[in-house]
């Protein structure tokens, strides 16, 4: 356990005590996400390569002879939930809407499930990109099925935590947030073929860094265009004919007639799907140079064609590029519109790049950016 994983931990339990006047019988850990590379191809069966971090959600959960679920938010000013297990409806809370899609998602799944004690507390920026909902969707999930001792395989926990998004929360999501959430292994990135859900280990060597930097830009996946991406990569595989965009290339794009927002969606999608995988050839030949080509070539392809980036992110990500040189690279992560940048640089550049961001950089607020340095960390995990 690093020092604040021991203090999530801590703020997680004695939220439940104080609650529920009692200790918990479980506690589940689901670490949030960074992407390195490999944004919105998920959802068109397309290849991601994203790692687990170590900020996470900790859920400390025991189990009621009801059909009560009783929630309470550390992270929200404790503010409370309760519904039962057999009438779960819309909540007024957007944190809540997690907790109840989720479990509505276990049962619609056709997990038996008992009523509960939940508290929650987590230490991932939220609205920042690093998947702070599927962290919480997931511990959910594992704690509820632990409570009644039922062993579930970790992909299948992150499918149904996507269709609690999905059809609960309501936003169109892939499913790598959570798989990753589920399957993160430590050390390594993953690549994950998004349609037949294969993950294959992508270590990452001792000398190579990743950081995370936020832009103080939070964003909202429901309200933001995210839906509407995903609507304009679906048209854009219809009208080629294709499944999904994974079976296009730039030359049936090239052949087939669209609108120019429709053809740009469909080429951002098409090449970030090959500079994955050569992005992950790349990390296991230790060629940060080709890495940092490819991650510059991804965030363009995000600014120019998927439009999805936002200027602060831009300014960021050009003073990151700057920093590290042709020696690794920079992009922003996640679903866009802001939150957080992800590097790769030399171990021993990091002094350096990080002073390049706290002297060129500020949030909206003027406050100096939020910089993570991460190791590729475990998937979730009951650790009580
Ligand atoms: C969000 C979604 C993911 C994925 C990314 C973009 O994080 O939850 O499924 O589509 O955006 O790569």
């Amino acid at each position: 356990m690093t020092p604040a994983d021991t203090a999530l931990r801590q703020r997680v339990t004695s939220a439940f005590e104080t609650q529920f006047s009692t200790q918990p019988a479980y506690i589940v850990r689901a670490p949030g996400r960074v992407n390195l590379i490999g944004e919105h191809t998920d959802y068109n069966d397309g290849f991601v390569l994203p790692c687990a971090i170590g900020p996470s959600t900790m859920v400390a959960a025991s189990a009621r002879t009801d059909a009560t679920v009783n929630v309470v938010a550390a992270d929200f000013g404790n503010a409370t939930d309760s519904f039962t297990l057999d009438q779960i409806a819309s909540a007024e809370q957007g944190w809540a809407n997690y907790v109840r899609g989720m479990v509505d998602a276990l049962k619609k799944a056709g997990f038996t499930l008992s009523g509960a004690d939940l508290a929650i507390a987590g230490n991932l920026p939220k609205g920042a990109g690093l998947s702070s909902s599927a962290s919480l969707e997931v511990a959910v999930g594992q704690a509820m099925l632990a409570l009644t001792g039922t062993s579930v395989d970790r992909t299948r926990l992150a499918q149904i935590a996507q269709a609690a998004e999905c059809d609960f929360v309501g936003t169109q999501c892939g499913i790598m947030d959570q798989l990753i959430s589920a399957q993160g292994k430590a050390g390594n990135a993953v690549l994950i073929d998004c349609r037949s859900l294969a993950l294959t280990d992508a270590p990452i060597p001792d000398n190579m860094a990743i950081m995370i930097v936020h832009s103080g830009v939070t964003r909202g996946l429901v309200e933001g265009h995210y839906n509407e991406r995903r609507r304009q990569c679906e048209a854009a595989a219809k009208a080629m004919g294709v499944v999904a965009l994974r079976d296009a290339d730039i030359n049936l794009l090239n052949a087939t007639p669209l609108d120019p927002v429709t053809r740009a969606r469909a080429r951002h999608v098409i090449g970030e799907n090959q500079r994955t995988l050569d992005a992950t050839v790349a990390l296991a030949n230790g060629d940060l140079v080709t890495l940092g080509v490819l991650m510059a070539q991804s965030h363009a392809s995000m600014r120019d064609d998927f439009e999805i980036t936002v200027p602060a992110i831009d300014q960021l990500v050009a003073i990151l590029q700057t920093a590290i040189g042709p020696k690794g690279g920079a992009r922003m992560t996640g679903g866009g519109f802001g939150g957080a940048c992800v590097a790769m640089l030399e171990t021993d550049q990091v002094n350096h790049v990080r002073a390049a961001v706290e002297q060129g950089y500020r949030t909206p607020d003027g406050n100096p950016a939020l910089i993570l340095i991460e190791r590729p960390g475990p998937g979730v995990a009951i650790l009580r």
